[in-house]
């Protein structure tokens, strides 16, 4: 295979910001590294719902700026007192943000006390209470509301911690590291000290207390270092635990035979509370987690859950090399961890279950989310450049952009040079806060691969858009196929620049076979740098089909001019199941397209027969995985849809893939019906990989049949949540119910209030249901159900339920053209802002993606954050998404 064609660029050229410097904005390019830094801090807490007291002791060393003053972040704090080598300190203002000290000595030990109130704290972030218990929550810049303190990464300290609380109500005290003290005080109070060896930035800090049940579990690593693991959950819980502890080891173990790291401390524990912004925190020894990824049990969990909660413990636990053992410089960096760690967990995940599953499963976060915010308002390099709330950027772009881009450094390395570059990674930097720039010189010096070029994907935004042709020369049996990457401007940049695209190639025969490329393989990874790239393969013999971007090689939207027959060929043949998943995709969305355009030039929706055809091949094909057949009648969500329109029409989307849907229901509907009885399990439940993949094809298939026979679907629904044994087939059923309006739908949903309702993660999915509905009182519905007995305003996981599901998930709904969608959300983020702002920002999303919606949905989505800019102490992070929005 030889390159003949290429149009060069200016390779130099330095990529343009957009925004206007903004006073409140921090920038990337104005990093510098602090004059003071903190060898220890040994902190003391002495916890009281309403009045905490903080003692914190840092020993402060200078290491540039003779006289210059020390600032320390803090917020939320009352200042009690401040001495400098024990003495009583005069010389420091309190200015916004934090502390000014002044006249300092060049090595001196700071004594600050703080007074703060955790019940107040309904932000979650800094010390709170969730529930019972006391908690922490300190990345990114948490930390700043328990002591005054230099709160940057680039910080690293060894701990202390000290806690002292009522021992009747606090029986578990604790913190980062190892236990090294613990007695009884006056008054039925008791305290405990931990020490952690390693030194960390304060965004790992931790503590905890509280009465907890707790499993108990060892692990030896493979250098025969005894570990203790204790996880922690509320009272009555215990019976919820095992599958959570058993993802702690296989991670523990994995990450030994994966990555060769092994665990440094003598103990990990794990805490699940129910109050918490976010999935879970790697805090160093002790990770807290929402107790949605800890909690499971056959009865309350789905598959979904139990794969969840595997990805979260991995992720987390992972994050102790990749995160915290190496850190990140400054937080601009958080895809060096995320990003990293993302890729980490995924990997984990299709080595312990089903590779091609976890891969769908992951594009379609691209493709539903991270995409739609790269050509939104608030798209960002996966290494941003400014910032306004750092809370803002913990996105699907940093994250799971960010994995991408590791994953293409794999393809591009292999595994076994990228390990090699893990380990020189590790090896020059463990102990230290880096930057992207070192992972990627890590790498490059590892491999002997030049990464240059690859690099601006840490810099540059947006999604790039390949076109794809091709030509065979019969002649001379050779085929070409050309490369054309258009990378839009976005909101964030205006000039870019070509990418170093990885494109794995398959070439399929016209009997379904791959052509061998060279080297006994019949894939090739090409390495697209170019704008416009012509790759040509010699010794072809016919026209093949080509398999491109296979796995989704690259985190791109490419477009082929595929015929029907040859996306059915794909379909058939590709030897990748992604890619077979990808050409279903692809058919489907090429006729939502066409559907749309039908009815818009005032023609009925229609359907080939060769696209049932090829559905039912998928339906019918009994060596296919059962999982991937679920996976190919999964089809893009309505949201997902309107990135496929330069011009979107909510009501027409939602027409169109009814129309779809409904005709392979009915079609399709005797194979749906055998598939249902034929994916029965008998054996008891268990989160297996081949179960799961029965169970979801059972309930896909009974999904199709509540489209084409309501009385049917009805009878089995009513069936499966009388013999289910399990969560999965129990939702499985409502979801059927939901979505067909069968008639039972009221009554199972009834029932399955009076059984839950005192467990509120289950009634998240209740509530998710009804949030869904598509009906003209959905919303009328969501206002109800916020005095629901199980509802709790101040809980992120309900108001992700409720709230979050109404706008992500019923689009059609939320975009209604009265505006009541709009309106809805916005009174909620004003009820929010105050207490939550974390929580509310991230609902807001669809909010400020206009996509490509008509002018007068756009006008009222713009009214309603125009109210938003209005309210008084709007917050920073509501402040950044919606100014950024409107300046669009
Ligand atoms: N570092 C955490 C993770 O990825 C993310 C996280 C947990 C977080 N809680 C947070 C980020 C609060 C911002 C704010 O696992
Ligand atoms: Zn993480």
């Amino acid at each position: 295979m030889t390159q003949i064609s290429s149009i060069d660029e200016n390779v130099e050229e330095s990529i343009e910001q957009n925004i206007e410097k903004n006073p409140q904005e921090k920038y990337l390019a104005d990093y510098k590294a602090s004059a003071f830094l903190i060898d220890s801090l040994d902190l003391d807490f002495d916890l009281y719902d309403e009045h905490t007291i903080v003692k914190a002791r840092s020993v402060i060393r200078r290491v540039a700026g003779k006289n210059s003053p020390l600032f320390l972040f803090g917020e939320h704090l009352t200042l009690r007192s401040i001495t400098v080598d024990g003495n009583d300190f005069a010389h420091y203002k309190l200015v916004e943000g934090g502390i000014e000290l002044s006249e300092l000595p060049d090595n001196f030990i700071l004594d600050i006390e703080t007074e703060i109130n955790p019940l107040a704290n309904k932000a979650f972030e800094g010390l709170y209470k969730s529930g019972e218990a006391f908690c922490t929550q300190c990345e990114a810049e948490g930390f700043r509301r328990i002591t005054y303190y230099l709160d940057r990464p680039d910080i690293l300290a060894k701990f202390s911690t000290t806690i002292s609380a009522d021992k009747a109500l606090y029986p578990s005290l604790l913190s980062n590291g190892n236990r090294v003290d613990q007695g009884d005080l006056d008054n039925g109070r008791h305290f405990v000290k931990w020490v952690d060896p390693f030194p960390k930035p304060a965004y790992l800090f931790a503590l905890v207390a509280g009465e907890f049940d707790c499993l108990t579990d060892s692990f030896t690593t493979k250098s025969g270092r005894h570990v203790a693991l204790e996880l922690f959950v509320d009272k009555g819980n215990l019976d919820k635990t095992a599958h959570a502890m058993l993802a702690l080891k296989n991670s523990m173990k994995w990450d030994e035979e994966r990555f060769n790291l092994e665990y440094d401390l003598d103990i990990y524990m794990i805490v699940a509370v129910d109050f918490f912004n976010m999935g879970a925190m790697e805090n160093k020894g002790l990770n807290i987690f929402n107790s949605k990824f800890v909690l499971a049990n056959s009865q309350s969990a789905t598959d979904q859950d139990y794969l969840g909660i595997e990805a979260v413990i991995g992720h987390e636990y992972f994050h102790n090399w990749t995160g915290n053992r190496i850190t990140c410089r400054d937080w601009f960096q958080l895809s060096l961890k995320e990003g990293l760690t993302v890729f980490r967990d995924q990997e984990f995940s299709s080595d312990m279950g089903s590779r091609s599953s976890n891969r769908i499963a992951n594009v379609k976060i691209m493709r539903n989310h991270q995409f739609a915010e790269d050509a939104g308002p608030m798209s960002h390099p996966i290494r941003p450049a400014s910032v306004i709330e750092m809370n803002n950027f913990y996105t699907v772009t940093v994250y799971n952009k960010g994995s991408e881009v590791i994953r293409m450094l794999h393809t591009l390395l292999g595994e076994e040079k990228f390990q090699q570059g893990m380990a020189l990674y590790v090896e020059r930097h463990d102990g230290q806060a880096v930057t992207c720039d070192d992972f990627v010189a890590a790498m490059t010096d590892a491999s002997g691969i030049d990464l240059t070029l690859f690099k601006r994907w840490y810099s540059q935004s947006g999604t790039p858009q390949i076109s794809i042709t091709d030509h065979f020369d019969a002649n001379s049996n050779s085929y070409q196929i050309t490369f054309k990457q258009k990378n839009r401007s976005t909101a964030d940049q205006k000039n870019k620049l070509p990418l170093h695209i990885p494109v794995d190639i398959e070439l399929l025969d016209k009997a379904g076979k791959a052509i061998e490329l060279g080297h006994g393989q019949t894939n090739k990874v090409l390495s697209l740098t170019q704008k416009e790239q012509t790759f040509v393969f010699e010794n072809v013999a016919e026209h093949p089909v080509p398999c491109v971007f296979r796995s989704l090689s690259a985190p791109v939207k490419y477009q082929y001019a595929y015929s029907d027959e040859q996306l059915l060929h794909l379909i058939s043949f590709a030897s990748d199941e992604f890619s077979r998943w990808d050409a279903g995709q692809m058919l489907f969305n090429k006729y939502l397209v066409n559907n749309v355009q039908l009815k818009q030039a005032g023609k009925a929706f229609a359907l080939p027969t060769l696209f049932v055809d090829a559905f039912n091949s998928v339906l019918s094909n009994e060596s296919l995985d059962s999982a991937l057949i679920a996976d190919m009648f999964d089809f893009i969500s309505e949201n997902g849809a309107m990135e496929l329109f330069e011009r979107v029409d909510i009501e027409l989307i939602h027409d169109a893939r009814e129309f779809i849907v409904n005709a392979l229901a009915t079609a399709l509907y005797p194979v749906f019906v055998r598939r249902y009885h034929q994916h029965q399990l008998s054996a008891q439940y268990q989160p297996a990989t081949d179960d799961i993949a029965q169970r979801k094809l059972a309930n896909c298939a009974l999904l199709y049949i509540a489209k084409s026979d309501q009385t049917l679907a009805n009878e089995l629904v009513i069936k499966q949540i009388e013999t289910a044994d399990n969560m999965t087939d129990h939702l499985g059923a409502l979801q059927a119910a939901n979505s067909g309006k069968l008639a039972c739908y009221d009554v199972v949903m009834n029932d399955f209030d009076n059984k839950w309702f005192e467990n509120g993660l289950v009634m998240d999915k209740w509530f998710a249901l009804q949030a869904s509905l598509s009906s003209d009182s959905v919303l009328d519905n969501i206002e109800q159900l916020f005095n629901h007995r199980s509802f709790d305003y101040s809980n992120p996981n309900r108001l992700r339920a409720l709230v979050g599901t109404f706008v992500n998930a019923n689009s059609y709904y939320f975009h209604a053209i009265d505006g009541s969608g709009y309106q809805f959300l916005t009174d909620q983020l004003i009820k929010l802002n105050s207490q939550n702002p974390q929580v509310a920002a991230r609902l807001i999303t669809p909010l400020i993606q206009f996509k490509r919606l008509d002018a007068k949905r756009i006008e009222l989505m713009k009214a309603q954050l125009n109210r938003l800019l209005e309210i008084e102490n709007l917050s920073l992070d509501l402040y950044e998404k919606v100014t950024k929005a409107l300046s669009l």
